[in-house]
């Protein structure tokens, strides 16, 4: 009865009908995940795919088990999972069932880590994942243009890998370095302070197999000021200093 007698009354005011039919509303981008989140099976991505960790990384697995107590094993789930995704690449289904056995939790407890951490690809990746932050310090200091720059030199978008699998680029949130903003992540290596000029040649080094020297292309030394030292500019005071001479 309410929603029939609302309906009624505005049916008798066609002038402010009109005008709530013209307001527009705003919103932002939608700013959608590059991966899917859940599991499709694959030719190379099934459980009865098999995965072992080699003897060496195996050695590395049972060190890194031996830290948690035999009742925290689960503890290990996170290390493992690296070094999982480190031998094979990615983070694929066999993986996670290899290291959910060794630890002796459902396999379900490793999917949960492995989903809500964005550091492990269950996709394969290109040999160089290239992890471009764009949260704002890096977008004030010019992460749009190295994001243009990275797609038009590569020709691929956010979230696609060159044919020849060489290079996968994904956006990604702070990645913890912004006094060096903007801030590329190669596999472990950052390079920051970057500019579209330095991006091109990061990517040509990374063509031939010769990547340049990570860290900051602007020739500073790490993150110190951009424009020299701002403290510490004089001779350190001594023991006793500013202390009354007749004490
Ligand atoms: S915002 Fe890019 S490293 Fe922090």
């Amino acid at each position: 009865m309410i929603g029939r007698s609302l309906v009624s009354k505005a049916s008798l005011l066609p002038a402010a009908r009109s005008s709530i039919a013209k307001r527009s509303i705003a919103t932002s981008r939608v700013a959608l995940s590059d991966k899917l989140f859940v599991h499709r099976d694959t030719t190379d991505n099934n459980a009865n795919v098999k995965f072992e960790f080699t003897a060496e990384n195996m050695e590395r697995a049972n060190e890194i088990m031996a830290k948690y107590p035999p009742q925290y094993k689960k503890g290990a789930i996170m290390p493992l999972l690296d070094l999982g995704q480190r031998q094979l690449g990615w983070t694929s289904l066999p993986v996670m069932n290899a290291i959910a056995k060794m630890v002796e939790v459902p396999p379900m407890r490793v999917y949960e880590v492995a989903t809500f951490y964005t550091m492990y690809n269950r996709e394969p990746v290109g040999k160089y994942f290239l992890q471009l932050c764009t949260t704002t310090p890096c977008q004030l200091c010019g992460s749009t243009e190295i994001l243009k720059t990275i797609e038009s030199n590569l020709g691929i978008k956010v979230g696609e890998t060159t044919k020849d699998g060489k290079f996968t680029l994904v956006e990604v949130e702070c990645a913890g370095a912004c006094v060096n903003a903007p801030v590329l992540a190669v596999n472990d290596d950052y390079y920051e302070d970057l500019t579209p000029e330095t991006t091109n040649k990061v990517l040509e080094s990374l063509k031939t197999g010769a990547p340049l020297p990570a860290g900051p292309q602007t020739g500073r030394l790490t993150c110190e000021p951009k424009g020299g030292l701002t403290t510490l500019t004089t001779e350190p005071t001594g023991p006793g200093f500013g202390i009354r001479s007749d004490l």
